[in-house]
């Protein structure tokens, strides 16, 4: 039975294929197609996925009929042949049989199936599904319940992107970008006024002034470039204030000590590091956001395939195998301090975890600016931190019952910002990336990288060209070795 998980024709598409219960694939469309948060599938990754053999059904992540009833709510008109899913698949001559998910159950089926929990309190937080933009679900053994529902226009994630747009970045996109810049702004400054001009009653009250689904470019015009930082720090500090209530919330409406946060709200590490004040265990999968619905489309259907797979990384895409040795590769870092490594199966999701990375020396002032340089990217922004995980504790202060962030999921505290300037953001934290001992290459690259400089980090990046996605095969890894003159391994 060959079974696909489909997340497509909205943004970002995906593709997860199930044989026999176990999950052998997974990708994103931009890797193969090279256009950045693609939102259609392309012939490439339907060939990558068909290697596998022809789908006996097809998993969609959302509900199409009702996406369309919505987008007609919404004043964007009848488009229900854009979202014919049949005649969509049709197009990558696809013609299996397709079962719809609800947007938030795929996201809930994903988080929660992966978790390893016998039971949890699920959040999905997102800009939108088909209606609905926050549900709280109870998951108990294999079953998932639907505990607690928020529709558009009401939608926090809406808010957040809308405020990405307002400062002149890319919503849907570049939301990790505000985020950032909230290090650099004074929240007090518009705090009060955004809450007044967007929310009614308190946070939890869940309702808002304004239907933000079209963006906010009109709100404030006396706020300029100037003031961006500023609105950042606003904005990220009210959705951490809203993410608190919900968590206590989420906490007495279900009974588990275990959280599973899903959608793309579960990105913004910087908000993350509250959940250990609620909950003793938080689970978040390292694809939170729509693409990683193709998993949870399938395992909503079919629960029990979860014990037919690892879940421990997200290696799932391409395979370039290993030809580059540890060896070669840390010997490079220690004269060149940067180098880009491209070896075995990509990554699901949008961090870079080791097998598409830009690697450096943290040590010295210097290395932020070149990284930055290399990437082309916001000066003010950080880079991420991958340490020998027993050694964090040394390194880090963790926030409250996060032991580990394998994923980059969650901010911490460095607490020797001094020696490691390239990888500290402004307000002193690291997105961490906690590298277990699994006996995985890039976990014996970073022991290796200890045992010659007693440094247990290296800064990790995406290894990608400004406004492409990440290196997905050997041709991507040569372009970004001819364009930017950086050496990568693979
Ligand atoms: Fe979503």
């Amino acid at each position: 039975m060959i079974g696909w998980g489909i997340s497509a024709n909205s943004h970002d598409a995906a593709i997860a294929v199930f044989v026999d219960g176990k999950l052998v694939f997974a990708s994103h469309s931009e890797r193969y197609s090279g256009i950045k948060n693609d939102r259609d599938l392309c012939k490439e990754i339907v060939a990558a996925a068909k290697q596998f053999g022809y789908p006996d059904k097809i998993y969609w992540y959302e509900k199409p009929f009702k996406k369309t009833l919505r987008q007609l709510i919404a004043g964007q008109g009848w488009k229900y042949r854009d979202n014919n899913i049949e005649i969509y698949m049709a197009r990558y001559e696809i013609t299996a049989p397709i079962t719809y998910v609800d947007h938030h159950l795929s996201h809930a089926a994903t988080g929660y199936y992966t978790s390893g929990f016998d039971d949890a309190c699920i959040l999905v937080i997102d800009a939108i599904g088909e209606f609905e933009t926050f549900t709280i679900w109870e998951g108990k053994g294999t079953n998932l319940k639907k505990r607690f529902s928020k529709c558009y226009p009401y939608s926090m994630g809406l808010f957040y992107s809308a405020m990405t747009q307002r400062v002149g970045l890319k919503p849907n996109e570049d939301e990790y970008i505000l985020m950032g810049m909230a290090a650099y702004g004074d929240p007090n400054k518009h705090i009060q006024r955004i809450y007044e001009d967007f929310f009614k009653g308190h946070l939890d009250s869940f309702k808002m002034k304004k239907n933000l689904h079209r963006g906010c470019m009109d709100w404030a015009p006396d706020l300029i470039i100037k003031d961006s930082f500023d609105i950042a720090a606003a904005v990220q500090r009210l959705y951490e204030d809203w993410l608190d209530d919900i968590l206590v919330k989420a906490r007495l409406m279900v009974d588990s000590d275990n959280l599973v946060l899903m959608g793309g709200c579960a990105l913004n590490c910087l908000a993350n590091r509250f959940t250990g004040d609620y909950f003793d265990n938080t689970w978040i999968y390292p694809n939170p956001g729509d693409a990683g619905s193709a998993i949870g489309a399938v395992l909503a259907n079919h629960p029990k395939w979860k014990d037919s797979t690892d879940w421990s990384n997200n290696f799932l895409g391409y395979d370039m195998g290993y030809r580059a040795s540890n060896e070669e590769i840390v010997e490079y870092i220690t004269q060149n301090k940067i180098c880009g490594i491209a070896r075995g199966k990509a990554e699901f999701g949008p961090r870079a975890l080791g097998n598409r990375s830009l690697l450096a020396d943290p040590r010295g002032a210097e290395i932020k600016d070149k990284v930055n340089a290399i990437k082309q990217r916001q000066e003010f922004r950080p880079f991420a931190p991958a340490i020998l995980e027993e050694l964090t504790d040394m390194y880090f202060d963790m926030p409250h019952r996060w032991n580990t962030s394998r994923y980059m999921q969650v901010v911490a505290r460095c607490r020797h910002p001094q020696l490691y300037p390239a990888i500290i953001h402004r307000d002193g934290t690291s997105r961490v990336q906690t590298v277990p001992n699994d006996g995985s290459p890039f976990r014996k690259l970073l022991e290796l990288w200890y045992k010659e400089t007693g440094c247990p980090i290296l800064l990790n990046t995406s290894l990608n060209i400004k406004g492409k996605p990440m290196v997905n095969d050997h041709a991507d890894a040569k372009n970004f070795e001819h364009q930017y003159g950086v050496k990568v391994f693979n």
